[in-house]
């Protein structure tokens, strides 16, 4: 194993971040989920933890193991996802918000106790309510965070990545074309924030991570972000 000493730029720092995917519960076996394999998140807790930072992890279901050094907080559902990201600002606070989890947007409004037979006829509807926004919250608190997001786009990346940052109101989203990185250990990435689009060269997870992460940590060091 090669030793990479890097410089420690979140020494002092608390990084909270969401990864994965939320699992919405329909009946006791069945509910509605997002694609995502986590290993995008669990990159960036890695290089937070490796630039110093204290590092707490909310994550969906995901098949990854906990990489050294870092808080993990497993969730099933947005609305958990939610309570423990706001617990965690309650208990202990944080410098940098960053949501990389694909949070289900809508829920069953009431799963089923039992698991739902199939009988002849119209198949059941399933009601949906939405979702609290986890991301827009955090940053729409009084002393928020730097809060940053992502954006997985099957079209029209730069346009819908700035309308969400703005609509989110916060510095800094990362946006991908979903093409180029579901599952895999690579992915292709643009920064928006309010000097436009950089895209950054492609890469590997990790090595995009420490890129963002570097990022983060001069926008921390602004005095105005
Ligand atoms: N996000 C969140 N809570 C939600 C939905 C999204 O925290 N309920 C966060 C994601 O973690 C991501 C960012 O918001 O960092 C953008 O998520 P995305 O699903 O791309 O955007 P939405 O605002 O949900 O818009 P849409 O799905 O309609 O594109
Ligand atoms: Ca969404």
């Amino acid at each position: 194993v090669i030793a990479h000493f890097q410089p420690k730029h979140l020494a002092g720092k608390h990084v909270l971040l969401t990864a994965g995917p939320t699992f919405e519960a329909i009946d006791p076996v069945r509910g509605i989920t997002n694609l995502s394999s986590g290993r995008m998140g669990f990159a960036i807790a890695r290089a937070a933890r490796a630039a110093g930072a204290a590092v707490t992890l909310v994550c969906g279901p995901v098949a990854l193991p906990t990489p050294a050094g870092i808080t993990r907080i497993n969730v099933v559902s947005a609305l958990e996802m939610h309570a423990k990201v706001m617990e965690c600002l309650h208990a202990q606070g944080a410098d940098v918000f960053i949501g990389v989890a694909a949070v289900a947007d809508y829920r069953p409004a009431t799963p089923a106790e039992h698991k739902i037979k199939k009988e002849d006829g119209a198949p059941p509807p399933i009601e949906l309510v939405r979702n609290p926004d986890i991301l827009a919250e955090v940053a729409a608190l009084p002393n928020p965070p730097l809060c940053v997001g992502f954006a997985a786009e099957s079209q029209k990346l730069a346009e819908y990545a700035e309308r969400k940052r703005r609509s989110k109101k916060i510095p800094l989203i990362v946006g991908n074309l979903i093409q180029e990185g579901f599952g895999g250990d690579n992915n292709a990435v643009t920064l928006f924030d309010e000097t436009g689009a950089t895209a950054l060269p492609p890469g590997s997870k990790a090595e995009l991570a420490h890129t963002l992460i570097e990022r983060i940590a001069k926008l921390l060091e602004k005095p105005e972000k």
